[in-house]
């Protein structure tokens, strides 16, 4: 139960700034995750949280309180590590046990806290197997346990599940929120999957770099990315940029693809984003549109299916649409682009976004 402040955090290894003048505030109780590609300073940011790490310059806050100088031990912190670190040697229970073991706690205290946790997580048939005989699903349960059965300040996780398959973090992250809303602590989870994080964090901040390019809603983020490197992190398939060109007065984008004639286009605009869901497949034989398109695949999903088109003679760029249900369409059609143009992302020179 605490809110979380970093300002203006810095910390290098030798020539790497690992992490870049970092700014955020966790609120209390929040599922906050950061989001970012490898090497993007989330784990640095957790360890630095934690007290594992202190920063070059820059303070850290818990609850109000500056606690930059603090060691790990005093801030009260749990962390679920990226590669989980559990006792080879001990069984699921007394991995779990041992932070409180530790700390000497009283042994009925103890017994009650590790039934709660593995009650939970629904991992009491496995308490008595070591990591060697668990899957990869359970150790990562284990794992949990072992910090929900502190009483920390914070849970801090750093990517917890990215060693399990696509339907079991399905699962589990269903889960973690579940639990989280249930003990209303806060949460810090870091992820590098994208649909992870959208689907589980009340905010998010996104990483490139050891710098914050946006801190928002999942949806917030999505909806108004602060530039296009954000916007091509969120969605899948990811979003469509188009360089726009400009004709005297008359505007096109993606090598005419975009015929933009009656689009309001900002001023500065030099490149435009559609996410696939936005980007329509119209008819050729419909008049005015852009040069045409030729579809180059179509993948039925079941639920949707996306079709990529590129231009005729430039099949170099391709342009993906998602089209609800199961369309008729064949490879080789010739197509021309359409849009709905209040779902139109403009982007400048710097490819930040131009809110309009
Ligand atoms: N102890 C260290 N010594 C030297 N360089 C480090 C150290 N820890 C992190 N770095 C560097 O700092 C940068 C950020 O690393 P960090 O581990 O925080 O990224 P990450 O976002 O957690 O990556 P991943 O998704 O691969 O876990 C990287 O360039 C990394 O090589
Ligand atoms: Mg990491």
């Amino acid at each position: 139960m605490a809110s979380i402040v970093f300002e203006n955090v810095t910390k290098a290894f030798g020539d790497t700034l690992a992490v870049d003048n970092v700014s955020f505030e966790i609120k209390d109780n929040e599922f906050f995750c950061f989001f970012g590609p490898p090497l993007s300073g989330k784990t640095t940011i957790l360890r630095l949280m934690l007290g594992l790490d202190s920063p070059d310059s820059g303070d850290i806050y818990i609850d109000g309180q500056k606690v930059t100088q603090l060691g790990a031990a005093e801030r009260n912190m749990a962390m679920v590590f990226q590669n989980l670190a559990l006792f080879p040697h001990m069984t699921a229970l007394d991995n779990i046990r041992f932070p409180l073991v530790e700390r000497r706690i009283p042994e009925p205290q103890i017994r009650a806290k590790v039934e709660e946790a593995s009650d939970k997580l629904h991992i009491k048939h496995i308490l008595h197997k070591p990591p060697a005989q668990l899957s990869g699903g359970e150790r990562q349960r284990v794992a949990i346990a072992r910090a929900l059965v502190r009483d920390p300040v914070a849970y801090l996780m750093d990517d917890p599940i990215s060693a399990l398959d696509a339907r079991l973090r399905e699962e589990t992250r269903v889960e973690l929120k579940r639990i989280q809303r249930e003990i209303g602590h806060t949460l810090v989870y870091v992820t590098h999957d994208q649909e992870e994080a959208m689907s589980v964090a009340d905010r998010m901040a996104i990483l490139k770099d050891g710098h914050v390019e946006q801190i928002g809603t999942p949806i917030e983020i999505y909806d108004q990315p602060a530039n296009s490197y954000v916007a091509a992190l969120l969605g899948a398939p990811r979003i469509n940029l188009f360089n726009v060109e400009e004709h005297g007065k008359t505007w096109t984008a993606g090598d005419g693809l975009l015929d933009l004639q009656s689009e309001n286009v900002p001023l500065g605009t030099k490149r435009i984003g559609l996410r696939p869901e936005n980007l329509k497949i119209r008819d050729r034989s419909d008049k005015d549109l852009g040069e045409p398109a030729q579809v180059v695949s179509v993948e039925p999903l079941g639920g949707f299916t996306v079709v990529s088109v590129a231009r005729k003679d430039n099949a170099n760029e391709v342009f993906r649409a998602m089209l609800r249900g199961q369309p008729q369409i064949d490879v080789g059609t010739e197509v021309a682009l359409g849009w709905d143009p209040s779902s139109m992302l403009f982007f400048d020179e710097g490819d930040r976004a131009i809110s309009i």
